[in-house]
């Protein structure tokens, strides 16, 4: 059976090279440089002296202190000779108001560039902190109005946490406490222009935060590997391999929190998994991340878990005839289920293995109630996630069917 299905998917492959189906063109520009090891951070200064001498260091709750690397960092500007300033405190799911502590001393005190140094919502408000600088109104209105995002100081990133993929893309997510909104917008000039990524910065990532990191790897992946229209089939076989390395090295990372190889595998491919690479010509929207966005701004929830609660719920209520295909490729290709089995099959079991992979193996909470959430909210959280409209992503989703979602 796995055969007549294979030469369905390479015949769908071959009309759209004859122009037949669908096929969109697409650029592809990522300019991020990175560093990648251990012994890399030597070019700190030399890399942060290219943009100027004033350096506004930025981070979390003060992780970074723990681990070691916050004084690593300063020595590293102290030898260079450059001017350090700092802001500390950036929550997870960061706050407009730590973006708009960061754009004011970026004014105040002329700074040239910053460092981020941190998990995702560090570097997200780090970037829009940098676009902040660079205007006269209140940051939020990048989210509440729409306000177009020109241009904005060069900001060097740190990940300590594989996950998001922040340090190698343009996009940044900011929460409202005041308004409840949790707002994502991305554009070209937020991108880093340059990024260090040591798997050993990792190596304290807790097991929690390790599995809501791989989730998100994952989520990434899965928003862009379902989609309407099928795109380059070598696109797809590098998602399964991206898939299936955080499939194997997750609870590597979990149990053994110092395995160099683990750490790395889900460090490099947290950066591929969202920095444009996959997406070749899809255009269709993401189903998951703006429900998802919706349970982090109401509840504060860690946005790996909501996205692990959510996904294979997602995934479930897609499934129908005419998208079986997708999840038997899934299946077979990612969790190795036999290709002989009947389709329908195939794709129940390969949600059956992701939830067991998020809610089993990485031990994660795996409902709504039990994560905060409550049913009276369901019905308001799902019109903000479609906007009052519809999601265009893998299926076509609507508030109706996002409250039936949750
Ligand atoms: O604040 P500190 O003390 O640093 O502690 C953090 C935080 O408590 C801790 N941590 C980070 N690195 C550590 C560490 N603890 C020990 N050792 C280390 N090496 O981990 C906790 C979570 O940190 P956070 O930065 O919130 O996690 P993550 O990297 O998962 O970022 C999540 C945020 O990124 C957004 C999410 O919505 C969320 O707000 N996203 C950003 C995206 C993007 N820019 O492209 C895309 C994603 O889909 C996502 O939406
Ligand atoms: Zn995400």
């Amino acid at each position: 059976q796995f055969i007549p299905r294979l030469q369905k998917w390479e015949s769908s492959c071959r009309k759209m090279i004859k122009g037949e189906q669908k096929m969109n063109d697409f650029i592809y520009h990522n300019p991020v440089k990175v560093y990648f090891g251990k012994n890399q951070l030597c070019h700190l200064g030399e890399e942060l002296s290219k943009f100027g001498k004033r350096v506004l260091l930025t981070y979390g709750g003060g992780s970074i202190k723990k681990i070691g690397l916050y004084d690593k960092v300063k020595s590293e500007i102290k030898k260079s000779g450059l001017e350090l300033f700092e802001l500390s405190g950036i929550q997870p799911n960061p706050r407009i108001d730590s973006v708009r502590k960061g754009a004011q001393i970026c004014k105040d005190k002329k700074i040239d560039v910053l460092l981020a140094v941190g998990g995702g919502s560090t570097l997200d408000a780090t970037k829009y902190m940098a676009a902040g600088a660079c205007v006269d109104f209140d940051p939020w209105d990048f989210f509440s109005k729409w306000a177009p995002i020109e241009k904005a100081l060069p900001v060097i990133t740190i990940p300590t946490l594989a996950a998001t993929g922040s340090e190698m893309n343009g996009g940044g997510v900011i929460s409202n406490p005041e308004t409840k909104e949790k707002i994502g917008r991305s554009s070209p000039v937020l991108l880093p222009k340059v990024s260090f990524l040591d798997p050993t910065n990792t190596f304290t990532v807790n097991s929690y935060h390790t599995a809501c990191g791989s989730v998100d790897i994952m989520s990434h992946i899965i928003e862009v590997y379902f989609a309407p229209e099928p795109d380059l089939y070598m696109l797809d076989t590098i998602m399964e391999g991206l898939m299936r390395t955080v499939i194997k090295y997750a609870p590597i990372a979990m149990k053994e929190p110092d395995n160099y190889e683990a750490r790395a595998n889900l460090m490099w491919s947290s950066s591929w998994a969202i920095n444009g690479f996959i997406d070749g010509g899809k255009q269709h929207e993401w189903s998951c991340h703006p429900i998802e966005h919706e349970l982090s701004a109401i509840y504060d929830i860690t946005h790996g878990l909501g996205l692990a609660i959510l996904t294979p719920r997602w995934l479930e209520y897609c499934l129908d005839e005419h998208s079986v295909e997708k999840y038997y490729q899934f299946g077979t290709n990612v969790f190795g289920i036999d290709p002989n089995i009947e389709p329908m099959t195939v794709a129940k079991k390969s949600i059956d293995m992701l939830s067991e992979f998020f809610f089993d193996t990485l031990g994660l909470e795996s409902s709504l109630s039990k994560a905060g959430a409550q049913e009276k909210d369901f019905s308001f959280m799902a019109k903000r996630a479609c906007r009052g409209g519809i999601i265009k992503g893998f299926k076509p989703l609507g508030q109706k069917d996002i409250e039936e979602i949750f």
